[in-house]
């Protein structure tokens, strides 16, 4: 299967294609799964038939010989791949496409009024080359972006295993000590009030779990969409930290009233988690702004507080925790995620004089993101 990205790239090459060949239309053809697929065409035909058998049909057999061709006038036999596909034309090119490791097609040039020559046969057998050369880069990419994001998943796991054991493991283990305890005392007025206690206290790992669940599965992304998952994050960390939360949010210039895709969305909801976790931990600060804006090219998300600001040696120091397993997820986190979506992320101080105070910010190019329907994501 092509990926999306190669996809696109054959689709941006067969622009490209046309415009070098100055042809009314270009094809790109690709074997895949036992047939022929042209998953990428430029210019004035329009295919009809964008899939067909590999063995059994007229392309099949133009593919099969492998080599290039040069058709003037086609008429009969000859026509008859051109017919499958639901085209015509006064001239056809044709050359073979050999994609290392990742199967053959055809790149088909057509002119509708005038024939090809010579150099234009030249000219489509570099650029067939040079679309097989791009699609084998595009795919080493695209499985090192998959490398990259099973690490990274693998790495939140851990993240979250620490989370369970340090919050939750402790705190039951905690509590089964003071009832053993109370047990072995033989004392009715201590085991009550141990009893008391380890109710209290399971009242409270209860919430801790509930809380970690919300975090792990973002009900309210799912629900409500991004801006009121924002809000909601917010309110959080208004309750639980003190902190005083701002929230300017404006993606008009992007939604529409639809919603983001879900990889985006759920980007930046992990992100502004993260921040806002950072500040209530380590910020000692008052009052924080979460800020995400969109236009028709950028989208922008940034957490501000007004705390003590970051120790100087942060990076150096979470890249060794890291190591060792234990913390520091949350800065690499944050700057996996923005990457696998083709964004940045910049963490420094708010005031750059005084050092004081943290800025987090997410910066991802929306080109190219697909938009989704209302009820999507
Ligand atoms: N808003 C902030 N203000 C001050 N210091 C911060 C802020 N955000 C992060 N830091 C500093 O950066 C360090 C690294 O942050 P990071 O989120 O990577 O790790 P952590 O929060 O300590 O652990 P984890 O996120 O894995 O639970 C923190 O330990 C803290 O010293
Ligand atoms: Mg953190």
């Amino acid at each position: 299967m092509l990926a999306g990205s190669e996809l696109w790239l054959l689709r941006l090459m067969a622009d490209r294609g046309r415009a070098l060949l100055d042809a009314d239309t270009l094809l790109m053809v690709v074997e895949e799964a036992g047939e022929l697929r042209v998953p990428a065409s430029s210019g004035q035909g329009s295919v009809r038939r964008r899939i067909l058998p590999l063995h059994g049909s007229a392309l099949g057999a133009l593919h099969a010989a492998g080599s290039p061709r040069h058709f003037d006038r086609p008429r009969g036999a000859e026509a008859a791949w051109l017919h499958e596909l639901g085209l015509e034309a006064r001239a056809a090119l044709v050359e073979p496409l050999q994609m290392a490791g990742h199967g053959s097609g055809l790149v088909i040039a057509l002119r509708s009024d005038g024939g090809f020559r010579d150099p234009d046969a030249r000219a489509l057998e570099s650029f067939a080359q040079s679309v097989a050369q791009r699609l084998a880069a595009e795919r080493s990419v695209e499985i090192e972006r998959l490398r990259y994001g099973m690490q990274a998943r693998e790495r939140e796991r851990t993240r979250w295993a620490r989370e369970i054991h340090d919050e939750t493991v402790q705190g039951l283990g905690a509590l089964r000590l003071k009832l053993a305890s109370a047990r072995d005392l033989q004392d009715r007025q201590a085991l009550e009030e141990a009893v008391e206690d380890v109710l209290e206290g399971l009242g409270a790992e209860i919430d801790g779990l509930r809380h970690l669940i919300t975090e792990l599965r973002p009900a309210a992304l799912d629900d409500l969409g991004l801006p009121a998952a924002l809000e909601a994050l917010a309110r959080r960390a208004q309750a639980i930290d003190g902190l005083d939360v701002k929230t300017e949010i404006d993606l008009q210039g992007y939604d529409d009233g639809g919603r983001l895709d879900a990889e985006l969305e759920s980007t930046v909801y992990r992100v502004v988690q993260e921040a806002l976790t950072n500040v209530g931990k380590h910020a000692q600060a008052s009052s924080a702004t979460v800020e995400v804006r969109a236009d028709g090219a950028f989208m922008w998300v940034q957490v501000t507080d007004d705390g003590s600001g970051l120790p100087p040696d942060v990076e150096q120091r979470a890249s060794e925790r890291v190591e060792q397993g234990s913390g520091g997820f949350g800065m690499s986190g944050m700057r996996e995620r923005a990457e696998l979506i083709g964004g940045e992320l910049a963490v420094r101080p708010a005031d750059q004089m005084t050092g004081k105070g943290t800025t987090v910010r997410l910066t991802v190019p929306l080109s190219g993101r697909p938009l989704t329907a209302a009820q999507g994501g």
